[in-house]
């Protein structure tokens, strides 16, 4: 296989640091990183700007076919905007995570960013990383990985993100959030959060970052 042309797909639950390990690996191995996460977010900062209720499939769909949403890869690494404006930070706080989450559980949503991140995947050499990457988005991607680590390991993790971005926030408060976006993501009817049964796992819990993405960048150097 061409390792330049490699297709790698991770998924796993929020806050297992599936974005900064797959961009950080993706760009230690030349690949380009597509975080399909962003483009969830973008969706649900649009809803909440224009006001419109994160369950309502139609309206959503309807949303997303006139919305203009473009990614776009500086040196491997992804950027997401809406129109012309860099919406790449906007999306981070904790409100778009939950609406995310919400947006993310409706057909017509996911539709039409799934065959988004396929057109992106053609361009070959990607680390795509997500919750239906393997299972669903690119079924027959060359590697495919489950990253995960427990939630008490993502909860701080996410926490200190956030204490770090200036937003006031409990470790609690953090924990049950992410237990509830947990369940939404792996409950919810149309492409659940699971893990396909021929991704290998890689469980973080105990591992620094730097070790997380050796980990990472050695599993697809031994398999692509
Ligand atoms: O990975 P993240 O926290 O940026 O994802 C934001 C939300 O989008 C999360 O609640 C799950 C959802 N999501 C999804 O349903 N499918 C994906 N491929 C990626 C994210």
């Amino acid at each position: 296989m061409d390792k330049k042309n490699v297709c790698v797909a991770i998924d796993g639950p929020a806050g297992a640091g599936k974005s900064t390990i797959a961009r950080a690996a993706a760009a230690r191995l030349g690949l380009t990183h597509i975080d399909t996460g962003a483009m969830y977010r973008a969706a649900a900062l649009e809803a909440v700007r224009r006001g419109i209720s994160l369950d309502d499939g139609p309206a959503l769909g309807k949303m997303m076919g006139d919305m203009d949403l473009r990614i776009e890869f500086t040196g491997g690494v992804q950027r997401v905007f809406i129109g012309d404006e860099d919406v790449s930070e906007a999306i981070r706080t904790s409100e778009i995570s939950a609406a995310s989450s919400r947006v993310s559980a409706r057909p017509e949503v996911r539709e039409s960013l799934v065959r988004l991140q396929r057109e992106l995947a053609k361009r070959g050499g990607s680390v795509m990383d997500g919750r239906d990457i393997c299972t669903h988005v690119l079924p027959d991607a060359d590697v495919k990985i489950f990253l995960t680590a427990s939630l008490d390991v993502r909860a701080k993790r996410r926490l200190d993100e956030l204490l770090e971005k200036g937003e006031n926030a409990s470790f609690e408060d953090v924990r049950a959030d992410m237990e509830r976006r947990d369940y939404n993501d792996s409950h919810r009817e149309f492409s659940p959060l699971i893990r396909a049964p021929e991704a290998t796992l890689i469980d973080t819990s105990d591992m620094t970052l730097d070790e997380a993405i050796e980990a990472v960048v050695s599993h697809i150097k031994e398999k692509a």
